[in-house]
């Protein structure tokens, strides 16, 4: 979970008294991405953007539930500004996202001053709600009373003409939203709704437009990302059939979509869900050659039990099957995973199996979390949150120590590859660097000139961390 702040500035022709907006981004790529099209929204009913919020007259949270800390941690945000609240009376606080669709009203019993809670369907009517507020607090002084916008039945619409496009070299679009599963420790079927996909032309045009505005790499987003295409209607007879199931459009014909775009360098996804893990996607990529090699592609556990119990929708034999449906058609295909150590009933057997299959596939990344029991999940309503906290700590432990191990290993196996790289910026750490990714989406720094930013470059990997590879610039 990353912070994000925005730079103050001014657009050609927004007025100096413009009212200013700071928006602050919890939690996963959609929410980052939806906070860039909430600014532009305001931007375009005559708003400004700051990154002081100290400047600001409206100061909004987009926020994560994933896991209680999450949830927490724009609490005490929010605890912070109830005193800005008290000096500056016209100051309008709002919540969106994830946490303001699960918790809606009792945000306003626990932070009395937030004056908006606005779901994760209905962002895009933020700069009205705010208008809303603004004009009946001028219109009485009792104040303009709170605003509660979280159904969830709208498609959410995005249309990006006469927008300003601010996400850099490395863009994200959202294909879909929502998801279908019910995995019983996930809060995001409640937090997101069922699955709803975006037409394809929609996403092709929003691409097209990303790329003339600098974008070279475009990271498609979903909750889960290959379920794109399952609420679309299927062909009717003579129509063409695409790359989904029973023949609707899916993912793969996005991709193929996005490969003919001239001016963009590379493709990536995320997250996927194993069911939806098929030949037809797995043909897509291997014919497009924008698209990285490297999927995330979440196991959570190795033991069935406890995938049972997850309600995942597959056990490890099937999982296996779908990793070999995708080796088969990409043998250099690097995979990623999260894992959630601690669940309900997990033995040592349970941990055990899920530390052998880590080894056994040579996950490239792993993100591992200790299972956290969510109100109103099914698991937190039937099933007792048994490991002690010491134990998953332990676990937890183990997974890192093991996880290290491994990718120290996988990556290791990159050295002496020369690799094409996209460069997508002046490492952080040091300027005389740069950092890109390979087409296996792992990141490489080697040294080389700025110019190279948004290039693609041929590198000689020559390092190894367990989390990157560097190099030596060959080739542009
Ligand atoms: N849609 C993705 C996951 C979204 S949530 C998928 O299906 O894989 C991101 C990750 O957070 C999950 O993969 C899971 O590992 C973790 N997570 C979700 N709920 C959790 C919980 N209650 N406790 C601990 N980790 C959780
Ligand atoms: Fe949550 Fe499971 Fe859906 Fe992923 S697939 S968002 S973990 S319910
Ligand atoms: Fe968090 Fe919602 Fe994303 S719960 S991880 S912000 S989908």
């Amino acid at each position: 979970m990353t912070l994000t702040r925005r730079q103050s500035e001014a657009r050609p022709g927004q007025a100096p008294d413009a009212p200013r907006v700071h928006l602050v981004t919890f939690g996963c790529q959609m929410n980052k991405y939806d906070s860039l099209l909430v600014e532009e929204r305001f931007i375009r009913r005559g708003y400004a953007l700051t990154d002081e919020p100290g400047s600001a007259d409206v100061i909004l949270f987009n926020t994560c539930s994933v896991r209680d800390h999450a949830e927490e941690r724009t609490f005490s945000w929010l605890g912070e500004l109830k005193r800005a609240r008290e000096q500056r009376p016209d100051l309008v606080i709002g919540v969106m996202g994830c946490m303001a669709q699960r918790l809606e009203e009792e945000i306003f019993r626990r932070a009395g001053h937030v004056d908006i809670v606005c779901g994760t369907r209905r962002f895009q009517d933020l700069p009205e709600l705010v208008d809303d507020v603004r004009q009946r607090r001028a219109q009485s002084a009792a104040g303009g009373g709170r605003l509660l916008a979280t159904e969830t039945a709208d498609e959410v619409r995005v249309v990006r003409s006469g927008e300003r496009y601010s996400g850099g070299l490395c863009g994200f679009l959202a294909v879909m939203r929502g998801c279908d599963l019910a995995c019983t420790y996930c809060v995001v079927p409640g937090t997101r709704g069922p699955v709803r996909s975006r037409p394809l032309d929609e996403i092709v045009a929003e691409a097209r437009w990303m790329i003339d505005q600098g974008a070279r790499s475009i990271t498609l987003l979903g909750q889960t990302v290959n379920a794109y295409g399952e609420d679309l209607a299927r062909p009717s007879a003579g129509q063409r059939r695409g790359t989904g199931r029973g023949g609707r459009v899916g993912l793969g014909d996005v991709l193929r979509g996005l490969q003919e775009l001239e001016g963009l360098a590379r493709v990536r996804l995320i997250t996927l869900h194993p069911a939806y893990a098929t030949r037809e996607l797995a043909r897509a990529m291997a014919d497009c050659d924008k698209v990285e090699r490297f999927l995330p592609l979440p196991v959570q556990s190795a033991s069935d039990a406890v995938l049972k119990r997850m309600r995942r929708g597959y056990n490890l034999d099937l999982y296996r099957r779908r990793l070999d449906i995708l080796r088969a058609e990409l043998p250099d295909l690097l995979l990623g995973t999260d894992w959630i150590t601690g669940f309900c009933g997990e033995t040592d057997e349970d941990h055990g199996a899920s530390l052998n299959y880590l080894e056994e596939a040579g996950f490239a990344v792993n993100y591992i979390f200790k299972y956290d029991p969510r109100s109103g999940t099914p698991a937190f309503d039937s099933l007792a949150d048994d490991v002690p906290a010491q134990l998953k700590k332990q676990r937890h432990r183990e997974f890192l120590d093991l996880a290290e191990t491994v990718q120290r290993r996988v990556l290791g196996a990159q050295r002496g590859e020369t690799r094409e790289v996209l460069v997508e910026q002046v490492s952080e750490r040091d300027d005389s660097l740069l950092s890109g990714r390979t087409l296996q989406g792992l990141p490489v720094s080697f040294a080389g000139p700025e110019e190279l930013l948004g290039k693609l470059v041929t590198v000689s990997v020559m390092g190894s961390s367990p989390y990157g590879l560097s190099g030596g610039l060959l080739a542009e």
